[in-house]
């Protein structure tokens, strides 16, 4: 994790994201190797993120990932990040098959995905502005209360009062941005007043806020689409308030709900991994031309 270096920053900065990446990527697929008790003639494919991220960071996957698929006469299995974020549902539940709908809410990205197969989504809506746990991430900076902010702000908002500050919530598409600039507003005029801001109950609010944006959205989609299965996806679907909610719209709407376990939500190898057994199956693969992407539709065929 670089998370300590970042934090003195208060967030990503991009060019030490990607120094530290070329300076980390050998030595921990090394390590990774070693862990899983497997030689590299045991290696039958090479799978790697090429889109949407801080492309620095990308590249050096990539590139990594190429001469090590190269280097050991093994396919080159490219994936999408958040297809990845997806497929840690499957790996969380083995009887979980597409077709569902799939919220997917993590630092950069904030998208409804039709999950028709396993390596064909539509992407069925996304933010206009900010992602959620980007929202997250800058109202737990202003607060001081840790970095990256969802799980600070998670635990803080357990035993506050959610009904104690009016957060807005945007009317049409997804939208964090003015989520994001009452929330900073309300602290800053608190701070203003010298009148003390109740911590917990400030949290809570903005959990609040947050699932509200998100989870009546997706049972919409999930209806359009007439999808009986709802799974989540995403760092920011580690979020207690988010998961219950959409537990109890599930349940009244009488849909399957999917999560996956906590460790999985957040950025990880295994989901990558999980997501390329399905590209290979597809017959995807990539050469040594393949490039990474800043930004990439989730429906792209590379
Ligand atoms: O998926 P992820 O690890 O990285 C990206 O691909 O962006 O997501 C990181 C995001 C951060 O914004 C972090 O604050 C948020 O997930 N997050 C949470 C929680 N745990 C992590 N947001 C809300 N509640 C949480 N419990």
């Amino acid at each position: 994790s670089q998370i300590e270096m970042h934090t003195i920053y208060g967030g990503v900065v991009p060019e030490i994201a990607s120094r530290k990446h070329v300076e980390a990527v050998s030595g921990l697929a090394r390590e990774v190797l070693e862990r899983a008790g497997l030689s590299r003639e045991e290696v039958d494919g090479v799978a790697v993120t090429y889109a949407p991220g801080l492309i620095g960071a990308v590249l050096v996957g990539v590139n990594f990932a190429k001469s090590a698929a190269y280097g050991l006469g093994v396919p080159l299995i490219p994936v999408h990040h958040v297809r990845g974020h997806i497929a840690a549902n499957y790996i969380t539940h083995p009887d979980l098959e597409p077709p569902f709908l799939c919220l997917c809410v993590s630092g950069g990205n904030t998208l409804i995905v039709d999950v028709q197969d396993y390596t064909q989504m539509e992407l069925l809506g996304a933010t206009r502005d900010d992602a959620a746990g980007e929202c997250f991430d800058k109202v737990a900076r202003v607060l001081g209360i840790g970095y990256p902010g969802g799980g600070p702000m998670d635990r803080l908002a357990q035993g506050g009062d959610e009904k104690k500050y009016q957060l807005p919530r945007a009317k049409l598409d997804f939208s964090f941005s003015g989520l994001k600039t009452a929330a900073l507003n309300l602290i800053h005029n608190a701070e203003q007043k010298k009148e003390p801001l109740d911590l917990p109950s400030f949290a809570a609010s903005f959990s609040r806020a947050v699932a509200d944006e998100l989870v009546p959205r997706a049972m919409e989609a999930a209806e359009q689409c007439g999808r009986t299965k709802i799974a989540a996806a995403g760092g920011v679907a580690a979020n207690s308030k988010i998961r219950a909610e959409l537990e109890r719209a599930c349940q009244i709407s009488g849909k399957q709900l999917y999560l996956p376990k906590l460790s999985l939500c957040g950025d990880n190898g295994a989901m990558i991994g999980c997501q390329a057994y399905y590209e290979y199956l597809a017959g995807r693969r990539g050469d040594w031309s393949l490039n990474g992407y800043a930004n990439r539709d989730i429906s792209a065929d590379v």
